[in-house]
């Protein structure tokens, strides 16, 4: 008897709010996973995506975020193919999150452009697909980003993406899609970390059930080569390390689990074996309120990605070889 009930409240506490573990609601229902594992790296060196891909995901991340943009969705759908076939996870296991190319600007450039994304990908459907910016960053002839978003609510009803989403999008772009159209969009995919907390447009996403997706969880923390600026924090700072001590974890590690604990799914990125194993490892602890207002005090509203800077962009393709 004991039994059976204990069954049934198993049974009703998956099919709850939040009830996969290491997974958050989204708006239009999916569970999505707390972290995510970040591929974007030099086009020039793409063959180390696969491998890496593999590390992670044997190493337990089961998110991976990727994009057209990125050139390296054959490597990824190759790193799938490997670790299905070998049983290590099933594809329902998965969540693969990848983005529209830039140079699609209408509503009917949506399902070709995701057609191409899928065949690279060797999948039949994406968990999560995002409109990567809403600038025309490539100065393609026709480009509106609401055109776009109705292509998306098309793909959407064909199943090909489970879930649809933006990337890079301010609180005014947010809002034009919210007043024409159908759909919320269920993730905003921007950058957050301890050099650029983000507050204000992480707290508006939130508002509106939107989840934030956060890239560059190491901001400037982590060498920027192509970029000027030097932050005053480091990974030394003894704000971080009094939490990292406290938890015995790296600070890192702490950066991470911040993003988590502020409700954004963050995406590091490494080729690296042994900081893809280390930065999985961030399940298993929670920062106090306190903890969070402490990293946020050493924000600099410094931006890695910033895109409305035209120079920023011509560094960054000319570092990546794009
Ligand atoms: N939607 C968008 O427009 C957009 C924009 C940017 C990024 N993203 C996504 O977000 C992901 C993450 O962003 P990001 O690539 O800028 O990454 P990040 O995770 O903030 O930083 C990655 C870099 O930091 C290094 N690193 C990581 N941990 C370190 C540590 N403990 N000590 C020293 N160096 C360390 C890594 O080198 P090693 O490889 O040697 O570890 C790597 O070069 C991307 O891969 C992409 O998927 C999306
Ligand atoms: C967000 O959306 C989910 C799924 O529809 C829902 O269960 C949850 O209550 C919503 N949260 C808020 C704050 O509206
Ligand atoms: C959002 O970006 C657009 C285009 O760059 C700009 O016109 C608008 O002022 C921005 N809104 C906010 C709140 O920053
Ligand atoms: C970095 O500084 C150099 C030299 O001052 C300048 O030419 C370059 O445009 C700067 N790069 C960026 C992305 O600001």
């Amino acid at each position: 008897m004991l039994c059976i009930l204990v069954h049934i409240l198993v049974i009703v506490s998956v099919t709850t709010a939040d009830a996969l573990p290491n997974t958050k609601l989204l708006n239009d229902g999916k569970s999505i996973p707390i972290v995510a594992y970040g591929t974007f790296g030099k086009t020039n060196e793409v063959e180390i995506i696969k491998p890496a891909v593999i590390n992670a995901i044997e190493a337990g991340y089961r998110h991976i975020d990727t994009a057209a943009v990125y050139q390296n969705e054959e490597q990824v759908g190759e790193a799938i193919v490997d670790v299905m076939s070998r049983g290590i996870v099933t594809r329902e296991d998965l969540w693969i999150t990848t983005k529209l190319s830039l140079d699609v600007g209408t509503r009917e450039g949506v399902l070709p452009s995701l057609q191409t994304s899928l065949k690279k990908l060797k999948l039949d459907y994406v968990d999560l697909y995002l409109i990567h910016s809403p600038m025309n960053l490539l100065n393609v002839q026709e480009y509106d980003y609401l055109n776009v978003w109705k292509g998306m609510e098309d793909i959407k009803k064909l199943n090909l993406a489970r879930s649809i989403g933006i990337s890079n999008f301010n609180s005014t772009e947010i809002n034009r899609i919210l007043a024409n159209s159908k759909t919320v969009p269920s993730v905003n995919q921007i950058e957050v970390n301890p050099i650029y907390t983000n507050l204000d447009l992480v707290a508006y996403c939130q508002s509106l059930n939107i989840t934030v997706m956060a890239y560059a969880p190491f901001g400037f923390l982590v060498p920027r080569p192509y970029l000027n600026y030097t932050t005053s924090v480091t990974f030394e700072d003894s704000v971080y390390k009094r939490i990292a001590h406290k938890y015995g974890k790296t600070t890192s590690q702490v950066v991470l689990r911040y993003l988590i604990d502020r409700g954004t799914v963050p995406i590091p990125r490494s080729t690296n074996t042994k900081r893809i194993k280390l930065h999985f490892g961030i399940l298993d602890f929670n920062l106090t309120p306190n903890e969070i207002y402490s990293i946020n005090e050493l924000n600099e509203d410094a931006k890695v990605y910033n895109f409305q800077d035209e120079s920023f962009f011509a560094a960054l393709s000319e570092y990546y070889g794009m």
